[in-house]
């Protein structure tokens, strides 16, 4: 079958190749994908690949070999899944726990947008204890987990406010619900109860000199890939006491198939909007991978896996 690999090459980081079947364990279902999102993160792990890995953790598809266990969505089920990787491929074995059925009202693509990135939003929302009347900064909000967040955040009783490139992607950040939005993190008006930082480098230091008296920074990210410095003694020209927190998505016990279910259950009432900034044929992932990564997608960018070429 068909799958994208890794090059190893940064200026085109993944091709179509000819790959092996994939072989179940008796947890997995094997599905057949019909569209898949990309996230940042695997961009920066196909710089880097691990050897035998290939990218794809965000698929929709419909399961055409059931898992042995016995468990988990039967031969013929329209589902969503988040496997650890592989999901650029024809075929894709996936462990039931991280599946979900999926009803007809909800298409490939909004559902190939949820699992990586929604479920870090939803679990960001998770770890800053409630959120009612919490004055909230997002940074890095115009990618996949910043709508979300935003959105689930917003709904949840917070004041969101983001930090995003252009007054086009602010609008659409605002129909969603965030409050007020700046094209530069200095320019938030703090304090804030809670900072959701992504972005790294300089954003890091200057959104925790925002941070309210005893409040927290969660950092669950570096989309610039800078590093960000730190001085001890710049608290006490901000927060003066607070808490930095490293999040990790994989963090969490139970099932994804858990949390996946909300994200879908959310979509399908209305009360979550999936962000689709492009839409293409998946031979054109290498080009839509550089597009990502040079900050020319809002949301999610769905690939839709045809007859292979
Ligand atoms: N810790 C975890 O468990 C976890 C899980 C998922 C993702 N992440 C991380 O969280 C971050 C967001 O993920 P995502 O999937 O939402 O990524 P994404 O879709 O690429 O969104 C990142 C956003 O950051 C903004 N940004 C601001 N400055 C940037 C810069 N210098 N370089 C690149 N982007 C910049 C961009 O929006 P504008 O251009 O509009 O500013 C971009 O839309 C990534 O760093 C990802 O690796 C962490």
């Amino acid at each position: 079958m068909k799958a994208f690999v890794p090059t190893g090459d940064t200026s085109n980081l993944a091709r179509l190749a000819d790959v092996p079947e994939p072989v179940p364990a008796p947890h997995e279902a094997i599905v057949a994908v019909t569209a898949y999102s990309v996230n940042r993160g695997e961009t920066f792990l196909l710089e880097k690949p691990p050897s035998g890995w290939r990218p794809g953790k965000d698929i929709v598809g419909r399961v055409i070999k059931e898992a042995d266990s016995g468990q988990g969505p039967k031969r013929g089920t329209r589902v969503v899944g988040h496997p650890p990787a592989f999901g650029w491929a024809e075929r894709v074995a996936v462990p039931v726990d991280n599946l979900v059925a999926l009803t007809e009202g909800i298409s490939d693509a909004r559902a190939a947008a949820l699992p990586l990135a929604g479920l870090t939003a939803l679990r960001l929302t998770r770890v800053a204890g409630h959120l009612t009347r919490k004055r909230i900064l997002v940074t890095g909000a115009s990618g996949g987990v910043g709508h979300y967040l935003t959105e689930l955040a917003t709904q949840q009783g917070a004041e969101v406010n983001v930090v995003t490139a252009s007054p086009e992607r602010a609008e659409r950040l605002k129909a969603l619900g965030a409050e007020n939005a700046v094209f530069d993190v200095a320019e938030a008006k703090g304090p804030f109860d809670i900072v959701y930082e992504s972005v790294g480098g300089e954003s890091l230091p200057i959104s925790l000199s925002k941070l309210k008296k005893g409040g927290n920074l969660i950092w669950f990210g570096q989309a610039s890939r800078k590093a960000p410095r730190i001085d001890f003694f710049a608290f006490w020209n901000g927060p003066v006491s607070g808490n930095i927190r490293h999040f990790d998505y994989t963090d969490f016990d139970g099932p994804v198939s858990d949390d996946l279910k909300i994200l879908v259950d959310l979509v399908r009432e209305d009360q979550l909007h999936p962000e689709i900034g492009l839409e293409a044929d998946w031979t054109e992932t290498p080009d839509v991978l550089h597009q990502l990564r040079n900050r020319g997608i809002r949301g999610n960018a769905i690939l839709t896996v045809t007859a292979a070429p």
